[in-house]
């Protein structure tokens, strides 16, 4: 998978792929990320990008060219299959949305900023807009920075354990159920028997049970969803 990043920060997103997993999937040959100044594809005084908005109101705009200059550059080089923007009116990230994306195969995200993007950006060149909650961040950065770790996780061979992806929470519509490790006693507090056991098939049903039990209690909406749970 090969994801290309435009923004006018790429100085906020570097940390992100410099550390643990996505750190390691880069030099797996996993993923490739490449960051797009934006300021890059202006030809105004000043590297100016964006602009005051028509009609009057706070707040500057992204504007089109550099924008169209740099997708329409990168589009030359390679096919893509999505070009996300990353805006707080986009459709609310989930599991299943990170999970049909991770299976793309070349991705483009644009970070907005101030006011947002020009909505001829929107409409011409956008093909799906997503928002990471209902709160507004100082730009679509951080968002766009979620967005990679949500994805690239899920890429095969990026964990170690390939299966331990499936069995995230919400991988199911379901909580994932409690977990521990050494010590199984702690100052008197105890790790559940059946861990200790070694009965696996009990310990799955246990597991199950925590993980209802967990959703219920905690998110009931999922379970709404079309939760497996029972
Ligand atoms: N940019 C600013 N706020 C955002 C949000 N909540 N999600 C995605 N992009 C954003």
């Amino acid at each position: 998978m090969r994801i290309d990043i435009i923004t006018v920060l790429p100085e906020l997103l570097k940390s992100p792929f410099e550390a643990s997993i996505l750190k390691r999937a880069i030099e797996k040959g996993l993923v490739e990320v490449h960051m797009h100044n934006l300021r890059d594809y202006t030809d105004l005084s000043y590297n100016q990008v964006d602009d005051y908005q028509f009609g009057g109101g706070a707040g500057m705009v992204l504007m089109i060219e550099p924008i169209d200059k740099c997708i329409t550059y990168l589009k030359s080089e390679r096919n893509y299959d999505e070009v996300i923007y990353m805006t707080p009116d986009g459709e609310t990230l989930n599991q299943k949305i990170a999970n049909s994306i991770s299976l793309q195969g070349n991705i483009i995200i644009l970070c907005g900023h101030y006011k947002g993007v020009d909505q001829r950006v929107r409409d011409a060149f956008i093909t799906k807009e997503i928002s990471v909650g209902d709160y507004v961040l100082s730009g679509g950065e951080l968002a766009a920075a979620i967005l990679c770790d949500a994805i690239i996780r899920l890429i095969p061979g990026v964990l170690n354990n390939e299966t331990s992806a499936l069995t995230d929470t919400f991988q199911d519509n379901l909580l994932a159920p409690p977990v521990y490790t050494r010590p199984s006693d702690y100052k008197g507090m105890k790790v559940p028997e059946v861990l200790l056991s070694g009965n696996f098939p009990k310990i799955e049903e246990w597991r199950e049970n925590q993980a209802y039990k967990r959703t219920k209690t905690l998110r009931p909406d999922l379970l709404k969803n079309g939760g497996t749970g029972e």
